[in-house]
C-alpha cells in the first residue's frame, strides 16, 4: 500500500535534514521536501535539494517566492511601517505565512495528508507555521518532530544522523541560530544569551561595522507611488530590486542593527541582534513621506493600527480577519502616498533630508512665519478659549471648592 504523504518545510541544515529521516522511521510517511528561496544566505539551493534527496526525500521542490515575498507581504509591512516592539521589522514572522502558503499548496498537489516543520517548541515560529497552516487549510495535520524526538543536544542530532545515515551538512556549526531573508537578518544563542555581552562583530553579515563605514556620506532619493518604493535616484526598478539594492546601501554604510530584549508568545524575554538595512531605511523614508501625505487624523489613527498591525503578524496571525481588515484600512491611506523622499547615510545613521509630493498637505502659505502667511492669527484667540474651556471650568470649581491635592491649585 503506498504511505501516506508529509510536506516538510526543508532548509537543507541539520535538524531538518533528520527531520526527513525521522518522518521516515518513525511516521512511516513519504517525505516531500520543500526549500524556499526568501533571499536568505545560502550556498546553493541545488546542493541543498540534492541533501534532500540523498537523505531520502521522495520529492525536493526548490521554489523562488522572493516577488511574491515582496509584492504580497512586504508592500503591507511596509504599509505599516511595521516594527514589533517599536523595534524589530518582523523579519522572520513574515517569511512564515509565505513559507506555509508554499507547504499547503504543495500538500494539495501531491495529496499529503500531513505537513512538518523543524521550529522547536520554544519559540514563535512553531506557532507562526501551525497557525498559518491551520488557517489555510484546517484539515491538514501537522507533525513537528523538534518537539516531539528525544535529541536534546546537537551532539545527539549527530549521532542520531551518523546511526541512520543522513548525510550531515558540511557547513560548519555556528555558534548561532540563524534565519533571514530579503527584510532582513536574525541572530541569537551562543554568547548573545548573556544580554550584557557585546554582539560579536562577526555575527554581522549584511551591515558594516558603523566604526568602518566610508568617511563620506550616502544620499539618495527613493521615489515611491501608492506607498510602494518604485524608483532609486529616478532609475525605476522592482520593489524586490529596490529592497536588494537598500540592503546594499544601508547595509555598507553601517545602517540597520538592532540589539533588543524582546517578548517571545511564549512569554519567555530573550535577546535578540538584528540586522535590517533595507527594511528599516525604507520604513524611515516611507514614515517621513506619510508625515506630509496623511491628514492628521487619519495619521494618528494609523499609528495605533501599526501596532496593533505588528504584534499581531509577530503572533503568527497573518491569515486572521483581523488582519485582513487592517490590511484594508493601511490600504486606503496609502492610495495617496505617492512622492519622493531624500534620505542620508552615514556611518551607522539614517536621516531624511527632504520630501515631495503633490499629494503633500504642507501649505507653504499656512505654515510660514514670512510675509505669505495666509493664516488667519485672529481664529488662534477663539480656539484657545474653547478648546481650554473645559479645563478652565475645572479648575475655577476646584478652586471655590478649596481642593488642595489638584494639579491647578497653586
Ligand atoms: N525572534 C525573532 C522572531 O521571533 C527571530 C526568530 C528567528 N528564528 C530563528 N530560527 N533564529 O521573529
Amino acid at each position: 500500500m503506498a504511505k501516506d504523504k508529509v510536506v516538510l518545510a526543508y532548509s537543507g541544515g541539520l535538524d531538518t535534514s533528520v527531520c526527513i529521516k525521522w518522518l521516515q522511521l518513525e511516521k512511516d510517511l513519504d517525505v516531500i521536501a520543500v526549500v524556499g528561496e526568501v533571499g536568505q544566505e545560502h550556498e546553493g539551493l541545488e546542493e541543498v535539494k540534492k541533501r534532500a534527496l540523498q537523505t531520502g526525500a521522495i520529492e525536493c521542490i526548490v521554489a523562488d517566492m522572493r516577488d511574491v515575498f515582496a509584492d504580497e507581504y512586504l508592500t503591507k509591512a511596509l504599509a505599516a511601517n511595521a516594527q514589533f516592539e517599536n523595534k524589530y521589522p518582523l523579519v522572520s514572522a513574515l517569511s512564515r505565512p509565505l513559507i506555509s502558503q508554499y507547504l499547503v499548496d504543495t500538500a494539495h498537489k501531491f495529496g499529503a495528508k500531513y505537513i512538518a516543520h523543524g521550529c522547536t517548541g520554544k519559540g514563535n515560529d512553531q506557532v507562526r507555521f501551525e497557525t498559518s497552516i491551520q488557517a489555510l487549510d484546517p484539515s491538514i495535520e501537522i507533525i513537528a518532530p523538534v518537539r516531539e524526538w528525544d535529541l536534546h543536544t546537537r551532539d545527539d542530532e549527530m549521532d542520531w544522523a551518523e546511526k541512520h545515515g543522513v548525510p550531515v551538512p558540511t557547513t560548519k556549526s555556528k555558534p548561532y541560530s540563524i534565519d533571514d531573508n530579503l527584510w532582513g537578518r536574525a541572530i541569537e544563542c551562543g554568547v548573545l544569551e548573556d544580554p550584557m555581552n557585546r554582539p560579536p562583530l562577526d555575527i554581522y553579515t549584511m551591515t558594516t561595522d558603523p566604526e568602518k563605514a566610508p568617511d563620506e556620506a550616502t544620499e539618495i532619493e527613493i521615489t515611491f507611488k501608492e506607498g510602494v518604493p518604485c524608483a532609486i535616484d529616478g532609475e525605476e526598478m522592482s520593489y524586490l530590486a529596490i529592497i536588494e539594492k537598500m540592503n546594499q546601501i544601508a547595509g555598507s554604510n553601517g545602517y540597520g542593527r538592532i540589539d533588543m530584549i524582546e517578548n517571545r508568545m511564549i512569554g519567555v524575554k530573550s535577546r535578540e541582534c538584528y540586522e535590517a538595512p533595507g527594511a528599516l531605511a525604507l520604513i524611515e523614508a516611507h514614515r517621513a513621506l506619510e508625515d506630509m501625505c496623511l491628514e492628521r487624523e487619519v495619521l494618528r489613527y494609523k499609528l495605533h493600527i501599526e501596532h496593533d498591525w505588528a504584534t499581531l503578524v509577530y503572533n503568527g496571525q497573518w491569515f486572521s480577519p483581523l488582519k485582513h481588515a487592517m490590511d484594508a484600512f493601511l490600504s486606503t491611506t496609502q492610495k495617496c502616498l505617492t512622492g519622493v523622499v531624500r534620505i542620508k547615510f552615514y556611518k551607522g545613521s539614517c536621516t531624511v533630508t527632504g520630501r515631495r509630493s503633490d499629494f503633500s498637505l504642507y501649505d507653504y502659505g499656512l505654515a510660514t512665519y514670512d510675509a505669505a502667511d495666509t493664516f488667519n492669527r485672529d481664529a488662534a484667540k477663539g480656539f484657545i478659549d474653547l478648546y481650554g474651556l473645559s479645563n478652565k471650568v475645572w479648575a475655577q470649581n476646584r478652586r471655590t471648592q478649596g481642593v488642595t491635592d489638584g494639579p491647578h491649585v497653586g
